[in-house]
């Protein structure tokens, strides 16, 4: 069977978690490529709600096998509390269930300092990332001086390669930050215990996963973060530092370029956005509130690894085409459609203006954005709770007419709306 990728086509949090906890129970393997416990992947499973920063979504199924790839940054702490966790709700998770590259890289207590201390010297500037030490893990990586998991294998390296990576980063924290430095001999040993932990997860997941691939297992790529925060193809300096994208499930898992099959764009039915940067379809006043929700509800919009409230606006669909191409979308998934009921008229983004042009497609990427106005198409809401919809003749017309318009201006087929965070909360368009 083919590689299956699902990706966020927004900001993040477009609701991939819970779409992918749908589409595992028909995976053998789930695989996240990018990225750290910056993610926040919530799934809801009657009463109980899950929410995965590191472990792919899909094992809440317990027939599946969870990867993390190479291109992805793990901090031990969290993975082994997330293991933890999930064991004290009835989620097994032991070296059959859960594959880790030798190739990701670890996060330690010196990135998460480092980040705190890079926004901070940012002031207003600042990107308003997760503090989970993403960018200065991806930072070591590039630089050729990070701690690559299978390093762990051989206690003498680590041990020698922690060291002087603490070091290192003690005379970066005190002498460039004015911060404090890290007591090293007690994070040495805890990562040390760490690396006795987790040797018997560390495998060639690459290896693994092409084997699954040819022996036609099926293998769900689980995306983390959104298009738009890809460190290439995203607003970019307002990005990640990972790949996120389709194309970086390839790399970031050690896989072939013709394994591909589907790729799934999961965006919700407005657009969200947490943390800095461009936003031209943002809303205030009465109608952000009702996107954005007071709190009370577990789906309103704040954040799942921060808390922020997130900020919320309409659709977009000029970088939601943008996304489509940066990916090669094979389709979409709407999600959060339960969340537009009650608007007298809903709008969508399908071009933005800039003096006396109006583009439909970005003219150089999705970097300069704030200079653009959007042009905006209005269309008829809905009143009814369609939260127990469960097909297409549920849902009212207006309902329908949203879908089948984004799908006329995307030019992709829209295969499954979500109508409520839980799992059969959901409509499959034929
Ligand atoms: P992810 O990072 O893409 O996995 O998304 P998050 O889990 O961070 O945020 C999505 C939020 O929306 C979570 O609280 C989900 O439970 C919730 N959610 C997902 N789909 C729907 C939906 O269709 N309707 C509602 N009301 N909530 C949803
Ligand atoms: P999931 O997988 C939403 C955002 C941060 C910040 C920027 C950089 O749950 O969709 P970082 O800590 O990665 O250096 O922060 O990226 N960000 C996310 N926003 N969902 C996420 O993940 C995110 N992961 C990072 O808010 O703007
Ligand atoms: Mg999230």
């Amino acid at each position: 069977m083919p590689l299956d990728i699902l990706v966020g086509a927004q900001w993040g949090d477009e609701g991939k978690g819970r779409m992918v906890d749908l589409l595992a129970a028909q995976a053998d393997l789930v695989a996240r490529y990018c990225g750290g416990d910056n993610a926040g992947h919530t799934v809801t499973v009657g009463e109980q709600t899950f929410k995965l920063h590191l472990i792919p979504s899909g094992v809440i199924h317990p027939h599946t096998v969870g990867i993390l790839g190479s291109g992805m940054v793990i901090n031990p702490a969290v993975l082994f509390s997330e293991i933890e966790a999930l064991a004290q709700v009835g989620v097994e998770i032991h070296p059959e269930r859960l594959q880790i590259s030798y190739a990701a890289h670890l996060i330690t207590p010196a990135h998460l300092a480092l980040d705190r201390a890079l926004e901070q010297q940012r002031g207003t500037d600042k990107i308003g990332t997760t503090l989970r030490g993403i960018g200065p893990a991806y930072t070591d990586k590039v630089a050729r001086r990070g701690l690559r998991v299978g390093t762990m294998l051989n206690s003498q390296a680590f041990h020698q390669e922690l060291r002087q990576h603490f070091e290192e980063a003690n005379q970066l924290l005190t002498t460039m930050y004015s911060a404090p430095p890290l007591d090293i001999a007690p994070i040495l040993e805890e990562y040390l215990e760490y690396a006795r932990h987790m040797a018997p997860y560390i495998k060639d997941v690459s290896a693994t996963l092409t084997k699954a691939i040819h022996d036609h297992q099926v293998v769900l790529a689980e995306g983390a973060q959104g298009t738009l925060l890809d460190l290439d193809h995203g607003t970019y300096p307002f990005v990640t530092s990972s790949s996120t994208t389709a194309s970086g499930a390839l790399n970031g898992l050690g896989l072939g370029v013709g394994c591909v099959g589907r790729v799934i764009g999961v965006t919700k039915s407005f657009q969200t956005r947490v943390g800095s940067g461009p936003f031209p379809t943002e809303l205030d006043g009465p109608i952000a509130e009702h996107l954005r929700g007071t709190g009370e509800n577990p789906w309103d919009e704040y954040g799942t690894t921060t808390g922020r409230p997130r900020r919320v606006g309409w659709l977009d669909l000029v970088l939601l085409r943008y996304a489509a191409r940066v990916n090669g979308l094979t389709e979409l998934v709407l999600t959060k459609m339960d969340v537009l009921s009650g608007l007298e008229t809903l709008s969508l983004g399908i071009a933005y203006r800039l003096e006396d042009h109006v583009y439909e497609d970005l003219p150089l990427g999705p970097g300069a954005l704030d200079a653009f106005q959007p042009v905006y198409e209005e269309i008829p809401g809905w009143q009814a709770d369609i939260r127990d919809a469960r097909s297409w003749d549920d849902l009212p017309d207006a309902a329908c007419d949203y879908i089948l318009r984004i799908e006329e201006l995307m030019g992709i087929p829209v295969r499954m709306v979500s109508v409520g965070p839980e799992r059969e909360q959901w409509v499959e368009i034929a």
